[in-house]
């Protein structure tokens, strides 16, 4: 009897730790189960949901890229409002020649075409191929093809922001002269006008440029018109040869190609561009060749500290160096500048910081 109570009592502890034991052992198997189950059920399918939201998300991304590109390449290069400008040019003997001096030197070796030997276009051979195909324009009195039907107002707004007369922008492969005197605006304007040949009304049809995606993009983005000027910009002082030379350097495009590169120049304040004058720009020849740009600062070791007026004035006028080749293209000579415009700009350019920067000439 107590055996078989004792053994009652054993099979009744045993039952309940077995029942203890299948708990454990069911609560462990539940844990597992719950623990699949969560996995299984919630946690995989959200491990698989976010990888799909992150895809979407991926897809969304690249479709808008790619939808705002298709967009930019479709539509080109942007537009601008243009405001009317009330501008009535006053040609006289003295402003023409005045601007064809300005028209030969600033604009001729884009706009002349070696074909009709006027300013009908042509395609220019030396912009970076990643810019796309650009052809510049007939700007000869022709009302359909050239700018005969343009007013004063809008070549000179065009002159000062960049934007045309049908509120295009023309990126920077068309010049800008934000720092002329408004009486040398107005005297590029009389020389268009005159019954010079070289602007007689030639129907010669422009051929459109393709800019290239990269161009528009960075037309969207980096580059943009200018503002118009606030105040009248007034012709320099002749008497005063720095501030003269410093016309002519900034206003000729000197500052621009000789300072270090064309994307960190300050097109409005060029004394701001990066490396003022130092030289190691890269524009390029017609054959699409770098040709750097000398460093022309009064640096003696590397600039042109060490060089003579007179020696100065040689090289602008004529491309001859001493003890070098001749200069190349795009550093055509300045053959129409006088001697004292020359030597004003020698004289500025002995003023301004001296930058010591080593430039070789390119293929030399
Ligand atoms: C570095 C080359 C270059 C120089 C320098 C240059 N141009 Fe241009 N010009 C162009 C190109 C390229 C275009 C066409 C721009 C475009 O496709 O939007 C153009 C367009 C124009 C137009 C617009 C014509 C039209 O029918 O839309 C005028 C006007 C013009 N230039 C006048 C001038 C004058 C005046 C000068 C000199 C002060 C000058 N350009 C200097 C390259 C140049
Ligand atoms: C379109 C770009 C461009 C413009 C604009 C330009 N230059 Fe140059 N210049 C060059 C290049 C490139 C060379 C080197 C050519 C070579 O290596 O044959 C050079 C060479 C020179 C040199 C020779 C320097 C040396 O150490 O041998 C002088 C001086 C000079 N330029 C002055 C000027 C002045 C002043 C102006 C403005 C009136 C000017 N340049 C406008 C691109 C330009």
């Amino acid at each position: 009897m107590v055996i078989n109570q004792l053994t009652t009592q054993k099979i009744i502890t045993n039952n309940i730790a077995y029942i203890f034991y299948r708990q454990k052992l069911l609560f462990t198997l539940d844990f597992f189960y719950f623990y699949a189950k969560y996995h299984t059920l919630y946690f995989l399918p959200s491990m698989k949901k976010l990888i799909k939201i992150i895809g979407v998300l991926i897809g969304l991304i690249v479709l808008l890229i790619a939808g705002g590109l298709i967009y930019i390449n479709a539509s080109g290069i942007p537009h601008y409002k243009t405001t009317p400008m009330p501008l009535q040019v006053q040609a006289t003997s003295a402003s023409i020649a005045r601007g064809q001096k300005l028209v030969y030197m600033l604009c001729m070796f884009c706009h002349k075409d070696p074909n009709t030997g006027r300013l009908t276009g042509k395609k220019l051979l030396d912009i970076p191929p990643e810019f796309g195909e650009v052809y510049s324009r007939n700007i000869t009195q022709d009302k359909e093809q050239g700018i005969g039907a343009w007013t004063d107002g809008e070549i000179a707004y065009l002159l000062r922001t960049g934007v045309a007369k049908d509120g295009h922008y023309t990126p920077p492969y068309m010049v800008k002269l934000p720092n002329l005197a408004d009486d040398d605006i107005n005297a590029i304007i009389s020389f268009l006008r005159s019954d010079n040949p070289m602007v007689a009304a030639d129907p010669t049809p422009d051929i459109p440029s393709s800019p290239s995606l990269l161009t528009k993009l960075l037309c969207r983005v980096a580059f943009h018109p200018l503002p118009l000027p606030t105040h009248k910009i007034e012709l320099p002082d002749t008497n005063n040869a720095v501030q003269l030379g410093r016309y002519l350097a900034v206003n000729l495009g000197c500052s621009e190609c000789h300072s270090k590169d064309f994307k960190t120049n300050n097109q409005l304040e060029p004394e701001q561009s990066e490396g003022y004058f130092g030289g190691g720009n890269q524009p390029l020849n017609e054959q699409g060749q770098v040709m750097l740009t000398p460093n022309i600062t009064p640096d003696k070791a590397t600039g042109i500290g060490n060089w003579t007026k007179d020696e100065f004035i040689k090289t602008l006028k004529t491309g001859q160096v001493k003890n070098q080749p001749a200069l190349r293209y795009p550093m055509e000579p300045y053959v129409l500048l006088t001697d004292a415009e020359a030597g004003a700009i020698f004289e500025y350019l002995m003023t301004i910081p001296a930058i010591h920067h080593e430039v070789k000439r390119s293929g030399i």
